[in-house]
């Protein structure tokens, strides 16, 4: 190879790969955890696109206490519609996550329209009310035109089995047996999902403006916290758990200050 041939060479080789670690810190989020050093303490040190994460003033969770609650007047009954959607159930490592195709529903809030995007689990619940932590919290994330977000969340205690749990149990069994041997995060798909059970009626929810539960902690998410606190058994829950990494069992980042924000609460006469 001469002089010039290899120079050329060498430049190519330098522009292949810049353009390799650019796709890849444009591909792949800084890793984050729940305990030691990739702890929620930690995540605002992890990435700069983590900031939010330990700067941000209006963060989420929060413990929700009931005697502090705005009573808005404006605060309408949670419009929610959805529809039957494909959906593919996956570990993203940190949480069980379902992801639906095409338009899977929406919610409305002051007259925006958000659609169903995805849904996952924590354990134990991140909100807690008058300090009470649940074992579970299902989170609805939607997202609108434009790109604003807001979560509808839903606790859980130990009871009857959750009927809409029990539609992806035998799936949760096959993406356990597909998450010990992956190393990228394990997908299933799992065909339509019936989404009935997720939009029952409820009389009571909490609404407050905060953040994403995890990096990029993500602000100004509009969420919306069901009264009613909903019952799994305790096998759906280890079911839940079981395609998890050990250290991704436990889940749930602990309430952050309230900062002076007001929590409204909803309760309507109308159903
Ligand atoms: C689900 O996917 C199948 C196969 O791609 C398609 O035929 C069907 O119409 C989809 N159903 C819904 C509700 O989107």
């Amino acid at each position: 190879m001469g002089a010039k041939k290899f120079t050329v060479f060498i430049i190519l080789v330098g522009i292949a790969s810049l353009l390799v670690a650019y796709v890849n810190a444009h591909d792949h989020m800084a890793k984050f955890g729940y305990t030691g050093l990739l702890g929620p303490e930690k995540w605002g040190s992890l990435s700069p696109e983590y900031l939010a994460c330990s700067n941000g003033n209006i963060q989420s969770p929060i413990n929700i206490e009931k005697n502090n609650v705005v009573r808005s007047a404006k605060l309408e009954p949670l419009a929610r519609e959805y529809k039957p959607a494909n959906a593919t159930l996956v570990n993203n490592g940190f949480n069980i996550e379902l992801r639906l195709q095409g338009n899977a529903g929406s919610l409305l809030i002051d007259g925006e329209s958000y659609i169903l995007k995805h849904m996952h689990w924590h354990s134990p619940s991140e909100h807690t009310i008058d300090g009470n932590q649940y074992p579970a919290e299902l989170q609805l994330v939607h997202q609108s035109h434009n790109g604003n977000i807001s979560i509808v969340a839903i606790l859980f205690q130990f009871g009857d089995p959750d009927p809409f749990l029990f539609q992806i149990n035998d799936h949760l069994d096959r993406l356990a047996k597909e998450s010990c041997e992956a190393d990228e995060e394990a997908q299933i798909p799992i065909g339509v999902l019936r989404s009935k059970q997720i939009k029952q009626v409820t009389q009571v929810h909490f609404r407050y403006v905060g953040s994403l539960t995890s990096p990029p902690c993500t602000q100004n998410v509009i969420w919306n916290i069901l009264g009613k606190v909903r019952e799994m058994s305790k096998e759906q829950l280890a079911a839940l758990k079981a395609p998890l990494h050990e250290d991704y069992k436990c889940n749930s980042r602990p309430t952050q200050p309230i900062n002076g924000r007001s929590v409204e609460l909803c309760k309507s006469d109308f159903y």
